[in-house]
Parts: C-alpha cells; sequence; structure tokens
C-alpha cells in the first residue's frame, strides 16, 4: 500500500471504527444516525457527546469539545500524536511506516507530470475533431456519447502518427516517459497509444494521471491502459471517482459497475454515483476509497461466468470493511451484457430495476455457498462450513461478525438439516432382506478369501450373516467373480435404499415440503449413477 505510507493516518481513520475507538472508554448507545454517550472530557450525567459512524468524528453538544479517533486518543489519554499513532496502528493491525517526509522533489516533478497528462487530453480532444479522428467520433457517438459527455469526461483521439514524442519535443524525454505516454525504441521515442479512442482517467482531485485507449478497429486488447507511473497507481484508482464523489454522498451508496464506459453511462443517467475499477479486479484500495464516504456499496457485475466470479472475489474483498450499519450489495445484468447495453435498451428504469433488485451480501454469499457445494452430503457441508468460516472470519467488528454467524447457524439448520430432520420422522423402509441363496454364497466367500474380507469388511458385517455357518454351496467362484459379486451386491443395496429414500421425499414433497423436490432430483441422478456402475461392473471380463 505505497500509497498510504505517506498518509498513514488517514489510512487508520479508513480501518478504524470511532465507535469501537470510542467504546474503548465511553459507553455507547446508538439513538438514530449516531452514538450517544457522558462527555469523557467534561462532568455529565444526561450523554451529551455524540459519534458518527459515517463522519468519524464525535462532538460533545456540552462542551463543544469534537475531533477523530487521533484526537480522541491524545485528548482521553493525555498522550502525544506518535503514541496515540502507534496504540491506533496496533488497535488496527498495522505497523507505523517510519516517518518519511514527502520528497518536495517528487511533488515537483509529479506537478510538472499532471502538467505533460493534461496538455495530451487537450491534444487527444482536439484530434477527435479533426478529420483524423473522424472515425473515431463516428464510434464515439455511436456509443451514445454526446458532445456534452464527450467534454465532460474529455473523451479524446490519438492518431496513429506519434503525435505526442512529435510535440513535446521540449519536455525533456525523462519526464515525457515517466508519463507512461511515450516509451524508448530503437529509433527513439514513440507513443504508447495509437489510433485509440481516450478516455483520461483522473485522480480523486480532478487531475489527469492515466489514460485508457480503447481499439477502434477490432484489435485485441480491447483496452489498454497507462502501466503504472509515479503519480498512477491501477490497484489504487477507481474510475470514475472524482466525478462521482458528491453523488455517492448524496446517495449515501456507490455503484460499482466492471467497464469504464459504463461508468460513464451510467453517471450520465441517473447513477452519478457509479464508478469501475480500471481493468483489473477489483483490490482491497478501490474498497477503502469508496469506504471514505459510506460503506453503502452496490456491486453490479455482468451478468455473465465472469460476472459471476469477480463478484465472488469482490464479497472477498469487501467483507473487512463490513460494519453493522453497512449495506452492500450484489447485482447481476440481465437483458443485456453489461449496464452500458441495458441503459441503451431499457433506459435508465431497466437499469434501476437492476439496481433495485440486488441481492444483499448475507444472502449472495449463501446463496454462492448453496450453489458451490453439494450440501445435501457431509462432505459438501463440511467443505461449505470451512469456506463459510473462513469468509465470516474477515469481518472485523465482533459483535457484528457474532451477530452474522448466528444467521448463518440458523439458515444452516432450516435449510440444510431439516430434509434429515425430516426423513427421521418419515416412515422408514426396510431394505430387503438377504435371501438364502446370497447368504451361502457369502460363507463360501468369505472363509475363502480372507483378502476380500478386509476389503469389505464393513459392508459385511452390516449384512448380519452368521459367518461362522457351515459352507454349503456348489457355486465354486474364483478371486475375481467372488469381488464382482460382492461389489454388485453392494451396489443394489445402495440403489435399494436410494429408492427407499426417494419414495418417503415423495410423500414429503406431497405434504408440500418444498425442498423435498431438490433432493429428489439429486437422488435420482445418484441412482442413476449408480445403475451405471453396476451395469460397467456387469460388462467387465
Ligand atoms: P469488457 O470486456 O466487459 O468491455 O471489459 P466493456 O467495458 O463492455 O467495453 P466496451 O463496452 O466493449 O467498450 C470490462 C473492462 O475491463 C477492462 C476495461 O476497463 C473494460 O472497461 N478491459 C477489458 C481492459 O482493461 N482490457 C481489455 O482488453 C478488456
Ligand atoms: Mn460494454
Amino acid at each position: 500500500m505505497a500509497k498510504f505510507d505517506n498518509n498513514f493516518t488517514d489510512e487508520l481513520r479508513q480501518r478504524l471504527s470511532i465507535v469501537d475507538v470510542v467504546s474503548r472508554r465511553v459507553p455507547l448507545n446508538k439513538k438514530g444516525q449516531n452514538f450517544w454517550g457522558c462527555c469523557p472530557f467534561h462532568n455529565e450525567k444526561t450523554p451529551s457527546f455524540s459519534v458518527s459512524e459515517d463522519k468519524g468524528f464525535y462532538h460533545c453538544f456540552g462542551c463543544g469539545e469534537h475531533g477523530d479517533i487521533i484526537s480522541f486518543v491524545m485528548k482521553s489519554e493525555n498522550v502525544d500524536f506518535k503514541t496515540a499513532i502507534r496504540e491506533l496502528a496496533e488497535m488496527a493491525g498495522l505497523k507505523v511506516p517510519e516517518y518519511k517526509p514527502r520528497d518536495p522533489e517528487q511533488i515537483a516533478r509529479e506537478e510538472s507530470y499532471v502538467g505533460i497528462t493534461d496538455r495530451a487530453a487537450t491534444v487527444f480532444e482536439q484530434k477527435l475533431f479533426d478529420p483524423i479522428g473522424a472515425h473515431a467520433l463516428e464510434y464515439v457517438r455511436r456509443r451514445g456519447f454526446t458532445d456534452d459527455m464527450i467534454k465532460k469526461y474529455r473523451i479524446g483521439y490519438a492518431p496513429k502518427n506519434n503525435i505526442i514524442s512529435n510535440t513535446f519535443t521540449n519536455v525533456k524525454n525523462d519526464a515525457l516517459m515517466a508519463t507512461g505516454l511515450v516509451r524508448r525504441g530503437e529509433y527513439g521515442l514513440y507513443d504508447f497509444f495509437r489510433d485509440k479512442l481516450m478516455f483520461p482517467i483522473f485522480n480523486a482531485h480532478g487531475s489527469i494521471v492515466a489514460f485508457s485507449g480503447r481499439s477502434l478497429d477490432g484489435s485485441e486488447p480491447k483496452y489498454i491502459n497507462t502501466t503504472d507511473t509515479e503519480m498512477f497507481h491501477k490497484r489504487q484508482t477507481i474510475f470514475g471517482f472524482n466525478f462521482a464523489r458528491d453523488a455517492i454522498h448524496r446517495a449515501n451508496r456507490s455503484i460499482v459497475v466492471e467497464g469504464q464506459i459504463d461508468a460513464i453511462q451510467m453517471q450520465c443517467h441517473g447513477f452519478g454515483e457509479t464508478v469501475a475499477p480500471l481493468g483489473t479486479a477489483l483490490t482491497a484500495d478501490h474498497i477503502a476509497i469508496l469506504c471514505k464516504s459510506n460503506r453503502n456499496i452496490t456491486f453490479c457485475f455482468d451478468g455473465d461466468n465472469a460476472g459471476q466470479k469477480a463478484a465472488v472475489r469482490a464479497c472477498d474483498i469487501v467483507l473487512p470493511f463490513l460494519r453493522d450499519n453497512s449495506d452492500v450489495r450484489f447485482a447481476f445484468v440481465t437483458g443485456g451484457k453489461d449496464p452500458d447495453e441495458v441503459l441503451k435498451s431499457g433506459g435508465e428504469s431497466a437499469m434501476r430495476k437492476i439496481i433495485d433488485s440486488a441481492t444483499p451480501l448475507i444472502d449472495f454469499l449463501w446463496q454462492t455457498i448453496n450453489k458451490n457445494y453439494i450440501v445435501s452430503t457431509p462432505g459438501g457441508r463440511s467443505q461449505a462450513e470451512k469456506f463459510l468460516k473462513s469468509q465470516i472470519e474477515k469481518i472485523t467488528d465482533i459483535d457484528f461478525r457474532r451477530e452474522i454467524e448466528n444467521e448463518y447457524d440458523t439458515r444452516k439448520f432450516n435449510e440444510w438439516h431439516k430434509w434429515r430432520k425430516n426423513k427421521d420422522n418419515a416412515p422408514q423402509i426396510e431394505l430387503p432382506a438377504i435371501d438364502e441363496m446370497t447368504k451361502k454364497t457369502l460363507v463360501y466367500i468369505v472363509n475363502t478369501y480372507p483378502e476380500l474380507v478386509e476389503r469389505y469388511g464393513e459392508f459385511l458385517s452390516g449384512l448380519n450373516i452368521d459367518f461362522d455357518s457351515e459352507i454349503v454351496t456348489d457355486a465354486k467362484l474364483d478371486l475375481k467373480s467372488s469381488e464382482k459379486y460382492i461389489v454388485s451386491l453392494k451396489l443394489n443395496r445402495y440403489i435399494d435404499k436410494l429408492k427407499n429414500d426417494r419414495t418417503a421425499l415423495i410423500q414429503m414433497a406431497l405434504a408440500g415440503d418444498s425442498s423435498a423436490k431438490d433432493q429428489i432430483i439429486k437422488i435420482d441422478s445418484d441412482i442413476a449413477s449408480a445403475n451405471e456402475k453396476l451395469e460397467n461392473l456387469m460388462n467387465m471380463e
């Protein structure tokens, strides 16, 4: 997290809940949006000390004291800044970085780089409206960009002909290269972006720090982005945030989509609070940026398999940021490939339906688990439990984590064990008894081939046969045929048992138990595969 080295206090404010910090000294109660307690800075009996989790501030209406987690620790414990930071870092499980004053030369360099990228953006903007950019302009208009949008997002066109290296001749090569706009080749500098539709990438303060270029001729890759530079770290930059910041505050949530065109179209069609990561998977830094305003995030993923995968990953990353007042949801695009397409075909209302019907994180995680593990089997349930546990452990708020555990315990009981519960009450149908002929054959096998007893002992002893009885059979099976005999018997008994279970389940389904239906489907496939095994066995030499 290089970016936070200079800004460690910001990181602490992000990681720690002020309610947690204050609660260690002052008991707090939630009333409305805020938490209240008796002010530790003056004597009082009725609480006038308020703490706002969202804003990260406390304020006393009695004595006027106010501040954030750091000033709280400094004042309430009467310690200096450094000590407070050390204590809070420990609470957050972070190491205090060595104090490094920001290099003034680096600041100057970055400022000059931003100057270059801004001027480059202006050149690209002009080229979009030159004859040389006609195909790019035609393309971007066809994608639903109005002139106002082109202006606001400073969309441009980078021609084929090394325009930056050729125009910016008065800029030092090193500086030009440091912006990522040009590279050094055998014959001098050449442009990184050529024949691309150009989307500037702004930092949180609205300065252009990088570009994303879309190919226009269908060539791959579809997008290329500036590689990381001193002023641009892809994993810490979230596209559209500079434009979305106010809307995120007003809407009291952010929306995260997969692509930058999606983010722009969302912002321009009623969802100003939308942002997108930049061609990388979502990172904890992205989430931390969004959580500065509030912890309410609706992820909106494409409706394909990749979207599902990305959602599971996002869930994993967002868990440590969850608080009991967070509202994190997952939506999947239907009726189009991505938000851009939905907005085009169905407009804002179609998109709003998708966002409004987003699944809360708790349910999403539960659905994921039930989909990815075969929870009708003990092994599947055990794997599912392990995964669930590993996810829940990521929640840092202890009380909240406990509540989540309880919630899932209830779900596990109601949904995973209900079938068992009901099955115990369901009429038990006995498996048919082993007939005399089979018994005799088994007695022969057991007494002739001890190695088979070793292998199938558990199954054989479950049959309740007296294997000490005298061998009376004419059958003379060799070792191989004997084994085949046991295995086929085992499979047949297993199929009988499945069929019995199926009968019980049908009764439950008829009695209105909707979960029984899924179990019947599962059992049918188990029966089919057991039958297949049996058939293969019989065909075996
Ligand atoms: P998609 O493949 O879903 O593209 O990639 P898209 O956003 O729908 O693009 P359009 O609408 O065809 O223009 C989603 C995001 O992944 C990144 C981009 O940020 C893109 O917006 N990406 C995709 C890349 O960085 N490189 C690529 O080659 C493809
Ligand atoms: Mn798209």
